[in-house]
């Protein structure tokens, strides 16, 4: 027995990284999961992602793979009415879709600061509006996970836009659980705040440095553990929240960071 048995599954930006890591272990538990992300077809190099896994059950009409703009209202109406036309239930969200960008305050411009905010921030908030207004609807209640990061707990000079929308990510997750429990929906709504993980993300960022061995041993050494995480390590957390083990667990911050917010 999967520990998210016969739930369905929705997570985007689920193409690669955190959410792929997500979503397989979401099936691999007995979920059925609906992978959503940018490009109109799963990538070629989805093989080595194990999306591949996505595209047998796509076959077995088990599960499915939609194109979806986080940032666009109507694409989310769109996907979640073929999530319960297809499927008759619709139990768990990850809002996974985000992007990174470093740059200090000051040399933040208006437009890039909007860009960082509409994914991160603008695209929780239609994904949970959404979300929660399609579970009421399947009338089983759910649980919405949201993935910020350590920074939307923490400041770092680099990341002042990026910092600003996961920040926004914690607290609208909180006022979202409160409303869901005052309203007695059964829906649970808790943020998930990664450290460092090694996704292309963050190979992009490395990719980018002058020296980029140094760039991530660097990046390792921020967290005690001296290492680090993998998509896996967030993923197991994604699915404790997904699963009814966590039927308490309302408005909180699953922080798993190899100990970088403990100092
Ligand atoms: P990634 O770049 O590997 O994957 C993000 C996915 O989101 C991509 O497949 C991308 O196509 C998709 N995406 C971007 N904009 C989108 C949009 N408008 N609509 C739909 N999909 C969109 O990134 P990674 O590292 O897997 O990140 C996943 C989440 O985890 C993000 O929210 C990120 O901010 C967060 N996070 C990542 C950390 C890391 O160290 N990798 C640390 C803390 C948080």
């Amino acid at each position: 027995m999967g520990r998210v048995e016969n739930k369905v599954a929705v997570v985007t930006g689920g193409a690669g990284g955190i959410g792929a890591a997500a979503a397989r272990l979401l099936a691999a538990n007995g979920a059925t999961v609906v992978v959503t992300d940018l490009a109109e077809a799963p990538a070629p190099d989805w093989e080595e992602t194990g999306a591949a896994l996505y595209l047998r059950q796509e076959e077995t009409g088990a599960a499915l793979y939609l194109r979806q703009d986080v940032t666009r209202e109507e694409e989310w109406t769109r996907v979640l009415d073929a999530v319960i036309d297809r499927f008759g239930r619709f139990d768990i969200l990850v809002n996974n879709a985000g992007v990174g960008f470093r740059r200090s305050v000051e040399d933040t411009t208006l437009e890039e600061w909007r860009r960082v905010m509409t994914v991160n921030l603008d695209g929780v908030f239609l994904g949970t509006r959404h979300g929660i207004a399609a579970m009421r609807r399947a009338g089983n209640g759910g649980s919405i996970v949201n993935v910020a990061s350590i920074e939307g707990l923490i400041g770092d000079p680099e990341l002042a836009a990026y910092n600003a929308s996961k920040g926004g990510v914690r607290l609208l997750t909180k006022s979202a659980a409160l409303h869901c429990a005052r309203a007695r929906t059964g829906i649970r709504v808790n943020s998930v705040h990664p450290g460092y993980i090694w996704t292309p993300m963050v190979a992009r960022s490395v990719a980018a440095a002058p020296d980029p061995e140094k760039a991530r041993r660097h990046l390792a050494s921020l967290h005690p553990v001296g290492h680090l995480g993998t998509p896996d390590d967030i993923a197991y957390g994604i699915l404790y929240l997904a699963s009814d083990e966590s039927r308490f667990v309302t408005g909180s911050e699953l922080v798993i960071d190899g100990g970088y917010t403990a100092q």
